[in-house]
């Protein structure tokens, strides 16, 4: 009787869990889609694409826009609505599905020679004005980390803007972002992001 309990509440426990993972999906399909597409490569620069980005990455950003601790403009006015009523086990859901999804190359057109200059940043930094090479946070293929999101492939005016919010305090988590914008210039901006949206 006692065995029979216990494994029925594992047969639940188990139904649950894939409940959960499940809502996630759902939810991506028929309502993140609605922006991110269904495979997350969105086509249009406000969109930032998820496809293929770091899990824990997409786990922080959802929890920073349900607690509204990360509120730029667009967080407020898109996403803060959309996290509200998310709990723990959806945003997990939400934050698997985005992250297995294959990351396609993004098909808008970029200037060869900025996109050089771009990646010269990208790879080595530039010691001369403190910038620390990207590449040692967000992986050589620019794939992303452990520690830092994926940006392979990403709108060039999606990571434009989310720099220029990272010299103000509208993402306090990105504390080491905050000091290397510091170190930028407008034409460093534009050369790393139209090579950061090249990257294959
Ligand atoms: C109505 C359009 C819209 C819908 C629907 C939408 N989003 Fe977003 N999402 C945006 C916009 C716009 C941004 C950029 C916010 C910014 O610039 O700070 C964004 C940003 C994000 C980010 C941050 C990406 C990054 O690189 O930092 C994640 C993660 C995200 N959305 C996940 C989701 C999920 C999951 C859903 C479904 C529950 C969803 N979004 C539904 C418009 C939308
Ligand atoms: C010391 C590690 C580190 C270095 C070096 C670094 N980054 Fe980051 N970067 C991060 C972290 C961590 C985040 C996520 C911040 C957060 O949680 O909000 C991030 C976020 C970003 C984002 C926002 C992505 C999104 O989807 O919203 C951009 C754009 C970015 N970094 C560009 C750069 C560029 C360009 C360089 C080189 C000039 C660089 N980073 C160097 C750690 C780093």
């Amino acid at each position: 009787m006692k065995i029979r309990f216990a494994l029925c509440l594992i047969a639940l426990s188990a139904a649950w869990q894939t409940h959960a993972a499940d809502t996630g999906e759902d939810l991506a399909r028929q309502w993140c889609a609605n922006c991110h597409t269904v495979s997350g490569n969105s086509t249009q620069p406000m969109f930032p694409r998820l496809a293929g980005q770091q899990y824990d990455y997409l786990l922080q950003q959802l929890q920073a826009f349900r607690n509204k601790s990360r509120h730029d403009r667009a967080a407020h006015d898109y996403m803060w609505g959309m996290t509200a009523a998310l709990d723990d086990a959806t945003i997990e859901g939400l934050a698997r599905y985005f992250s297995t999804q294959k990351p396609e190359p993004n098909p808008a057109p970029v200037d060869d020679a900025l996109a050089n200059a771009g990646k010269q940043l990208y790879q080595n930094g530039n010691p001369a004005a403190g910038t620390p090479a990207c590449a040692s946070c967000h992986g050589a293929n620019a794939e992303g980390t452990a520690i830092a999101p994926r940006l392979a492939g990403q709108h060039a005016e999606y990571l434009t803007k989310q720099l220029h919010v990272f010299g103000t305090n509208q993402r306090p988590a990105a504390v080491a972002m905050q000091e290397i914008i510091k170190t930028l210039k407008e034409s460093d901006i534009q050369a790393v992001t139209a090579y950061l949206q090249s990257v294959r």
